[in-house]
């Protein structure tokens, strides 16, 4: 995250909304009579209680592997920041805390790490501890073309690890290269393009992720927006001109939120870079004389989530899936769940479904 202008001033004024996201509930009287359970089912990957298979399943069980989207609301898990380059064993100890405290699904991996089979060990660390991955070809801050380098090897992976089209539920171009302009939008939809040419075959979708004024700043760039298969959002209201406090936040949510409700052809939405900063840093500049951040606020935010539950459920796309951005303070200062000596800074149990 490089978030030190003010990025939130060209944004338009408030979209209509095009679909109502509130409309009556159609789950049937025997539904809801299935105790605790965060999915209608959970014989599908990765729900809570499902149990990942011993063996690598066979390419043809591909089809009715994944959890349907629709189920795919609420918390869906962290942000993992990989530019440390984790030891597998690291990656086993906190996959399975990510899983087994906070009843996470997925987690979505931001920045970079080189090293020579390090997917191969998220793949692993993922399948023992029955989590999805957002995978990610990382541009990174230098203008350089690393990433080419970077997308073949993670391409490579995917092809050559038999698991790895099991663990993988979209490949994401990040982070936030309409903003930091790496590729002209052009390019970036053509780059999406052959992304998803290679990746057919293993049923691998792609994604871009990115914030609202990304999009805005380049006219829109609806040609990517037509072009990735889900809508992959940084949700950073902390960088808002109007911000104040998290718990003053919902409008700003919702402006961003109607901007891809309107402009998103009903693809189905995630909040993948999503928090507030219980401090500011060098890179973490607020946009707004008003806004706060202290942990009280970073809390506040994902309770303020928690109680828009319902309607991010029924957003069109088949609801809002929101990752907490991010795991620890190590990752990206102050949006840790975790500080940097490994405590939690607050009580954190967001809901999985509602
Ligand atoms: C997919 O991309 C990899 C890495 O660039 C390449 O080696 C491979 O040939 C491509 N496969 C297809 C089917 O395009
Ligand atoms: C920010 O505040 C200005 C001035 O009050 C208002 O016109 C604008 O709609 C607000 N934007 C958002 C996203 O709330
Ligand atoms: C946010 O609002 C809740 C009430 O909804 C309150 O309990 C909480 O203290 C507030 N948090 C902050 C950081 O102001």
């Amino acid at each position: 995250m490089r978030h030190f202008f003010a990025f939130y001033l060209a944004v338009g004024s408030i979209m209509t909304r095009l679909v109502s996201p509130i409309h009556i509930s159609s789950v049937s009287e025997s539904s809801k009579l299935i105790p605790k359970s965060s999915l209608v089912t959970n014989d599908c990957f990765p729900a809570l209680g499902f149990k990942t298979p011993k063996q690598t399943p066979h390419d043809v069980e591909l089809k009715h592997w994944w959890c349907d989207a629709a189920t795919e609301y609420a918390f869906v898990g962290f942000s993992y920041e990989v530019t440390a380059c984790q030891s597998a064993e690291q990656l086993m100890d906190e996959f399975k805390d990510i899983r087994e405290n906070f009843d996470s699904r997925y987690v979505r991996l931001y920045g970079a790490c080189d090293r020579e089979g390090f997917y191969d060990d998220i793949v692993n660390a993922a399948w023992e501890n029955g989590l999805g991955v957002h995978a990610l070809v990382w541009f990174g801050f230098n203008g350089d073309d690393i990433w080419i380098q970077r997308r073949d090897t993670l391409f490579a992976s995917l092809h050559s690890n038999p698991k790895a089209k099991f663990m993988t539920r979209v490949v994401q171009f990040g982070s936030e290269p309409l903003y930091d302009n790496v590729l002209p939008h052009q390019q970036l939809a053509e780059q999406v393009e052959l992304a998803k040419a290679n990746l057919s075959s293993l049923s691998i979708p792609v994604t871009v992720s990115e914030l609202a004024y990304g999009y805005q700043e380049r006219g829109g760039a609806q040609d990517v927006l037509d072009a990735i298969d889900s809508i992959n959002i940084h949700m950073l209201p902390f960088f808002s001109q109007n911000a104040s406090t998290a718990n003053q936040s919902w409008p700003l949510v919702l402006n961003d939120l109607d901007w891809f409700i309107a402009h998103g052809n009903g693809k189905k939405m995630y909040f993948d870079e999503n928090g507030w900063p219980s401090v500011t840093s060098p890179s973490v500049q607020p946009n707004s004389p008003l806004a706060v951040s202290n942990v009280a606020n970073e809390q506040a935010y994902f309770v303020l989530l928690d109680q828009h539950c319902e309607y991010l459920k029924h957003v069109v796309g088949g609801g809002i899936g929101w990752f907490a951005h991010i795991y620890s303070d190590n990752q990206e200062p102050g949006y840790g769940i975790y500080d940097s000596s490994g405590k939690l800074k607050f009580p954190f149990h967001p809901r999985t479904f509602c």
